[in-house]
């Protein structure tokens, strides 16, 4: 009997559960559900201008020819979305813009739609950061519908939640989970992506505990099993953000429920960045 096809999956997982995720070794023997490709997420918010794009590109793109294990988005100003996806044709870098307007097109002045970014040539579209939900008036109710209208474009959201204080997450999650992602169908939540973000921790350079992020993420996932089964909870991403750095990215990635990052400051430097992709 051939044995490749049994012995060549058992491989690829014990392969990625020790390099990738440095499993402990106790992890290593049993199949478990977290066959998530991680996300690397680079959200550049109000920094770079085209010189400044161009550059990042020109460092990043050769330090991170060799990743494959990773899905790595970077999320310029709308600016520059076409300049970041112009440098990376041909790479596996995805290029995402950091918020969309609901509706298609018509008189919203200032406003930029879903089925515009995704004929920029993006593929995700960050919704509801907290800085959106904080300066701009963001709510739940908002975050819903601009996930629906970028699932509508083709793109793949990247959805943000988390608490403002420390020590309340479960009870501000629950919330926004029910008002901002559970109204979702069953195939539109199999298409996004959630980003955990302790807002505490955001630009603070305190990141949470990397035992605290994944309670945190354990609780996310509940909450997707609650309302969309086990198998949809099993396969949805869940990044975690906040400070994330080269030398705290590690630790966290060891979570077996953290699956990637939504990086700022980090992500603005193509060595720093490169090398939160590479671990
Ligand atoms: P930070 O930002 O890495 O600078 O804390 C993360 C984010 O706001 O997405």
């Amino acid at each position: 009997m051939d044995l490749l096809p049994l012995i060549l999956p058992w491989t690829i997982h014990l392969w990625t559960r020790f390099h990738v995720t440095d499993a402990p070794v106790s992890q290593l023997f049993y199949w478990d559900i977290n066959m998530r490709t991680p996300v690397i997420g680079g959200n550049w918010k109000m920094h770079k201008d085209h010189a400044g794009t161009t550059s990042f590109f020109e460092s990043f793109r050769p330090l991170v020819e060799c990743s494959r294990h990773r899905e790595i988005v970077i999320c310029p100003s709308f600016l520059d979305l076409d300049r970041a996806v112009t440098a990376t044709r041909g790479t596996r870098i995805q290029v995402g813009a950091q918020n969309l307007f609901w509706e298609k097109e018509g008189a919203f002045t200032g406003e930029v739609s879903g089925p515009m970014i995704k004929a920029a040539g993006c593929s995700h579209v960050i919704v509801g950061h907290s800085e959106r939900r904080r300066y701009f008036g963001e709510t739940n109710e908002s975050v819903l519908k601009k996930t629906v209208a970028a699932l509508g474009a083709g793109l793949i959201p990247i959805v943000c939640v988390g608490e403002h204080k420390k020590g309340n997450a479960e009870a501000v999650l629950m919330e926004q989970f029910r008002d901002g992602i559970r109204p979702l169908a069953n195939g539109q939540f199999a298409r996004i992506v959630i980003a955990y973000e302790p807002v505490w921790a955001i630009g603070a350079g305190e990141t949470a505990a990397p035992e605290t992020a994944a309670d945190a993420h354990r609780f996310i996932r509940a909450q997707a099993r609650d309302s969309f089964g086990t198998e949809a909870a099993n396969s949805v991403r869940i990044l975690y953000g906040g400070s994330v750095k080269p030398g705290n990215a590690k630790s966290l990635m060891a979570q077996p429920e953290i699956d990637g990052f939504l990086v700022g400051e980090a992500s603005l430097d193509p060595i720093s960045f490169a090398s939160i992709v590479n671990l």
